[in-house]
């Protein structure tokens, strides 16, 4: 049984004899369940992705939590850019993994998005870190951690620095594609909830969900996976469902009945109109 499923359980006894009881049993049925709202990559409809100007206007929105996409300069330097290479969002060229903090931070990540973004940088791990964490919950995703040995420790560090790797309301996750990094993860930060991403059905049998339950506390498909069978074997599995990445209100609107725990979305607003 995985971590957060043991320390579920005693909660629950406690639970089931205390007068809170009944206020939690409203809130985790019908219509009064909460979904979680992540702005993927901030909110990256309306600013650049992974900018501090999309993150902004993620907790301006008041979304629940921002995705991150998280890699390493040829430094050591954690730096927070989707593409293994700097082309598509920046002037520059060339692998994230083969240029220096200095090199990374020299560049424009934001005119390419619209001239009022210019200026906005490729931000450092720590920067979002110390910035936002106890303003938004912040997802973090390992991207390609493949290319980046030893990437986990510096994350669990980075973490651990700062207190966070025991967080108490659940704030901080993190995930990945690369289920090796995140098993490993999950034994340097053990309190710290781990997600698996994928868009494989092949993951999706009772078996690997089984196996995902062993270290991970969120399955995180691709929406066009996503059925209620799979949303309540996952829940039978021990674990939550975040799915990604809403684009359209079609989507949200599918998404949401489909019970899934979070949203995965460029756009905070289409998964709650308060936003
Ligand atoms: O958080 C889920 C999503 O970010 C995974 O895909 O390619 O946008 O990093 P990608
Ligand atoms: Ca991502």
């Amino acid at each position: 049984m995985k971590k957060q499923a043991l320390v579920g359980a005693g909660f629950a006894l406690a639970l089931l004899f205390s007068p809170l009881q009944q206020t939690f049993a409203a809130q985790s049925t019908g219509d009064t369940k909460k979904v979680d709202n992540v702005a993927h990559r901030g909110a990256s409809g309306y600013a650049p992705e992974n900018t501090i100007a999309a993150f902004d206007k993620a907790v301006h929105m008041k979304a629940d939590y921002i995705e991150i996409d998280v890699q390493q300069s040829k430094d050591g330097e954690l730096v927070v850019i989707h593409d293994t290479k700097v082309d598509r969002t920046t002037e520059g060229t060339g692998y994230v993994k083969d240029l220096t903090l200095e090199q990374l931070r020299s560049l424009d990540a934001g005119s390419w998005k619209g001239e009022e973004f210019t200026g906005q940088k490729i931000p450092t791990f720590d920067e979002i870190l110390d910035r936002y964490h106890g303003k938004i919950g912040i997802l973090i995703e390992l991207k390609a951690p493949e290319l980046y040995p030893g990437i986990e420790e510096v994350v669990a560090r980075e973490l651990k620095e700062r207190h966070l790797d025991k967080p108490q309301n659940e704030k901080i996750i993190i995930q990945s594609f690369n289920f090796e990094s995140m098993k490993k993860t999950n034994t340097l930060l053990p309190k710290v909830p781990i997600g698996v991403l994928t868009s494989s059905k092949v993951h999706t049998t009772s078996e690997a969900l089984q196996e995902f339950s062993t270290y991970a506390d969120y399955f995180n498909p691709s929406y066009g996976i996503v059925t209620k069978e799979l949303v309540n074997e996952v829940h039978e599995a021990g674990m939550k469902i975040s799915s990604w990445t809403v684009r359209s209100q079609e989507t949200a609107n599918f998404l949401l009945s489909m019970n899934v725990d979070a949203i995965i979305t460029d756009y905070p607003d289409y998964v709650d109109k308060r936003n």
